[in-house]
């Protein structure tokens, strides 16, 4: 039996801010449990403690040395669906409400991946199989290949780093790298930890994991060139045996039609005219639209950026509000995306409707309800909303680039 460490920032149930955490919730359910005994660390943030706290078993107290950082932490477990989730509780780095956007983040990312070592000593639990996700945990190879390397068990596991999202780095001052990871210049120096003249955690991960993953195959291929590779590309092609794009899946369970909770009928494959027809006229009912079965619905269910093509929506819309269609859309985002979404909906009252923020029930509804659901991304890794949105009978109407690409498949190319 192969033991399978998942070393996140986050997961369902317990703290989302996009994709990753439905990935490192999903994952772990779904490999073969005869084969992988998989657990999952993260910290313990205030919304966690908040709400888990009480069910939680303690296991033990760690100590952090690490440059100037001189912390101590209790390590937790939870257990959730069958999956060990493991919980480093340190309130000064992770006792906020938000769970990024600190000026101290690059102490707290150091902090984590120091701590998730000292509590495998301290446990004595080595995995065969550590799997990093994201930059926020990209620096762990490197620790277990440098400093902590006189450890035969911490020296001998094999690293998995997967890239969900190459736009987000983790660039840093180069003093970081001695200041809170307490590297040695020498390995600065040779190239191994730098990048130019910073500290990119991204870079690192790539740099010392053993096998790197990016979560859809076109993704692994469009980060190795200049246009979408974010300035790592050279450093993505040097990788590039070890390289493998795999492409995410939604957990089927919680996304399903025929049992699903939150919307207004349940329907599958068999009587799927009905159903989406009674999910379309609840969703215009639940949005003071107009209940009309044979008015095109299309909408989003988005983070506003850039790079979910927001602006090309922007664009767009007037001239599709010209045609028998109705608009709606639900996220939050950039404040100018934000502001120009209630200006449109302003002038098109009735017809158009804009939804900011996040409701997780009202998010089903418009995937079984909706007739299409836009998602022209500018660069997309995988994507979530174009596979739940099949799964519910909804096309989705996307751009032809990294998961978009690779899992939906055109009406006409
Ligand atoms: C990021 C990516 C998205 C991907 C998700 C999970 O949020 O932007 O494309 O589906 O991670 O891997």
């Amino acid at each position: 039996m192969k033991k399978v460490l998942f070393v996140s920032f986050e997961s369902l149930p317990f703290v989302k801010t996009g994709g990753l955490a439905d990935v490192v919730y999903a994952l772990p359910k779904a490999l073969d449990k005869n084969e992988f005994e998989v657990r999952v660390v993260m910290p313990m943030f205030k919304v966690v403690k908040e709400k888990y706290y009480q069910g939680m078993k303690y296991l033990d107290h760690i100590y952090i040395h690490s440059g100037y950082i001189n912390e101590e932490a209790n390590v937790y477990s939870y257990i959730n669906e069958g999956i060990e989730y493991l919980f480093i509780e340190n309130d000064t780095f992770f006792f906020r409400d938000g769970v990024y956007g600190y000026k101290d983040d690059a102490a707290r990312f150091s902090f984590f991946n120091v701590a998730v070592l000292e509590m495998m000593i301290k446990l004595d639990y080595y995995p065969d199989i550590c799997h990093e996700h994201d930059y926020h945990t990209a620096v762990l190879p490197a620790l277990c290949k440098i400093r902590y390397n006189a450890i035969e068990s911490i020296r001998n596991i094999k690293h998995v780093f997967t890239i969900h999202n190459l736009a987000y780095q983790g660039e840093y001052d180069k003093q970081v790298l001695f200041d809170y990871l307490a590297f040695d210049y020498w390995h600065y120096e040779n190239g191994d930890l730098r990048y130019n003249d910073y500290c990119n955690f991204m870079k690192i991960g790539i740099h010392f994991a053993d096998i790197v993953t990016t979560v859809s195959k076109t993704y692994a291929n469009e980060i190795q060139t200049p246009e979408y590779g974010c300035k790592l590309d050279p450093i993505l092609k040097y990788r590039n045996n070890d390289l493998y794009g795999i492409v995410n899946g939604i957990d089927v369970q919680s996304f399903n039609p025929k049992t699903d909770k939150s919307i207004a009928h349940n329907f599958d494959i068999r009587n799927y005219i009905v159903g989406k027809r009674e999910n379309k006229l609840a969703l215009q009912r639940s949005l003071g639209l107009k209940e009309d079965p044979d008015t095109l619905l299309v909408g989003m269910v988005s983070r506003l950026t850039f790079q979910k093509g927001a602006d090309l929506i922007l664009g767009a819309l007037p001239e599709m509000l010209k045609g028998r269609v109705q608009i709606a859309i639900l996220g939050t985002g950039e404040s100018k995306y934000e502001y120009s979404f209630k200006m449109l909906e302003e002038g098109n009252k009735g017809r158009c409707v804009y939804y900011c923020g996040y409701n997780e029930g009202l998010a089903h509804l418009m995937y079984a309800g909706l007739d299409m659901l836009m998602m022209p991304s500018l660069f997309e890794p995988c994507g979530i909303s174009q596979l739940i949105s099949m799964r519910y009978g909804t096309l989705p109407f996307v751009r032809e680039t990294g998961g978009l690409k690779d899992t939906v498949e055109p009406l006409n190319e």
